[in-house]
């Protein structure tokens, strides 16, 4: 156990509570960010006056040893230190000597784990932020090419009206739009730098902290140092963040989940993206999608967790706040695994247009739009609705579709009907029709593409 206290202590502490305490085995996960901020610290510090830069040199020196070696495999990181600041500064202290004594003057570990968190949390932002556009990029792709592949749309998952797979894809790209919107929106507002909040109280130094700020890449340095300690919002904002996404690719995947059931058959799932049966030999399972649903759980048990942890530390910095770690990782990991493999399963996945197309047609998607033929003619609104419903009941007991019934039926029930009803109700005018902007219509959804592509080159 090699520890960074023990003077005012008499006795070795507990081994099981020691291990209670440890963080080692989750934070070593940011020794990067970790040895970026000391050695921003060290720099400041020499500028300052506070080191000599022969100091500074050495300690710089020794901290790039320990980076290299970490990330060669050289040197592992053991549960014989508490957490990573420890293990870094014994280690600089064994390779240098006195000088790696003087690493932590003007600072606490609550400033320094407050300032890792903000560092790996803002590099994996633009991480998964990355990933979120690939998926942006494989939607719009799916919806260039199916401008014209007519479905129904749903509502209380029974068929409504028709509308487009660019047009239902299209309100995906929308929702994963809004995501990347909102990471942005949390990179920006978390982007003040903790460093030099000390424990609580600032130091007695004369700590720079707009220059240390500014070598890490932060807009400022945050204006209250007890705040800077205890504030997690910015995990909270994440875990909201990647919760939504999470809910958007849950919804997603239990859409192909329907669309590549026997019953729908609207799409096949790649067999790359698929698995089978060990008994049942026909089998071809959709467990990536059902997968990513079902992880979607585990996300938004991160952001309860942590919303639950914080809701009664006093203030400034508690030991209760190491909690975020583990489940922040989690879930950051899960989301960056789900988005990939879903962008892979969508973009791999075959269309079966003919089976979409047929669908709408025999769910009566078209119905409005033959209701809208009536008072086209002069015919209103309301009985025109009571005409096609009856309509459609004879359908339902001929077993056809709008388009099968014979005009003498229609004309039975109305003299309005003539021969031009079967084109006003045919899929192709149905969504063409739709014309308004933000509608399947194919004009109005070229237009949206191409400015969905404008934002992606941005
Ligand atoms: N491992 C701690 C954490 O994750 C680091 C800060 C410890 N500070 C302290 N005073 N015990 O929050």
């Amino acid at each position: 156990m090699a520890q960074l206290w023990g003077g005012r202590f008499t006795k070795e502490t507990d081994k099981l509570v020691y291990n209670f305490n440890a963080s080692i085995s989750f934070d070593q996960k940011f020794y990067e960010q970790d040895i970026r901020g000391s050695k921003a610290h060290v720099t400041m510090l020499a500028k300052q006056g506070i080191l000599t830069e022969q100091e500074r040199d050495e300690i710089l020196k020794g901290l790039d040893g320990i980076l290299m070696d970490v990330r060669a495999g050289k040197l592992e990181i053991t549960s014989e230190y508490e957490d990573i600041h420890s293990f870094v500064e014994a280690n600089l202290i064994d390779r240098i000597g006195d000088a790696g004594k003087k690493l932590h003057t003007g600072r606490s570990r609550n400033d320094q784990v407050a300032l890792d968190m903000k560092l790996y949390i803002r590099d994996e932002i633009d991480e998964i932020n990355g990933e979120v556009r690939k998926l942006l990029q494989a939607l719009l792709e799916i919806m260039e090419e199916h401008v014209h592949t007519y479905m129904p749309g749903f509502t209380h998952l029974q068929k409504a009206q028709p509308v487009t797979l660019a047009h239902h894809v299209g309100a995906y790209f929308e929702m994963f739009r809004r995501d990347r919107g909102r990471l942005e929106d949390i990179r920006k507002r978390m982007n003040t730098c903790p460093l030099g909040a000390g424990a609580l109280a600032g130091t007695t130094y004369p700590l720079d902290r707009a220059y240390t700020a500014e070598l890490l890449g932060f807009d400022e340095p945050t204006r209250n140092s007890m705040d800077s300690v205890s504030d997690r919002d910015y995990v909270i904002e994440l875990l909201s963040a990647l919760s939504t996404i999470m809910m958007h690719l849950s919804r997603f995947s239990e859409e192909i989940i329907l669309w590549n059931s026997n019953e729908y058959r609207f799409v096949e799932i790649d067999d790359a993206y698929s698995t089978g049966s060990s008994i049942m030999p026909q089998k071809k399972n959709p467990d990536i999608a059902e997968l990513v649903r079902g992880k979607t759980g585990r996300v938004y048990g991160a952001l309860v967790s942590m919303l639950t942890t914080m809701k009664g530390i006093p203030l400034a910095y508690n030991k209760d706040m190491q909690e975020d770690k583990e489940l922040t990782f989690d879930a950051i990991d899960t989301v960056k695994g789900c988005l990939a493999l879903f962008t892979g399963m969508v973009s791999t996945m075959e269309f079966h247009k003919e089976n979409m197309e047929s669908s709408a047609k025999n769910g009566f998607t078209n119905a409005t739009d033959a209701a809208d033929y009536l008072v086209n003619h002069g015919v209103p609104f309301r009985d025109a609705h009571g005409i096609i419903g009856r309509l459609v009941l004879t359908c339902i007991e001929k077993g056809i579709s709008l388009d099968e019934l014979p005009l003498e039926e229609y004309q039975a029930i109305s003299p309005v009907f003539e021969e031009d009803i079967y084109e006003a109700i045919s899929m192709r005018t149905c969504v063409e029709k739709r014309v308004t902007y933000g509608a399947p219509g194919p004009e109005v959804m070229e237009q949206v593409i191409s400015e969905n592509k404008k934002y992606l080159e941005k």
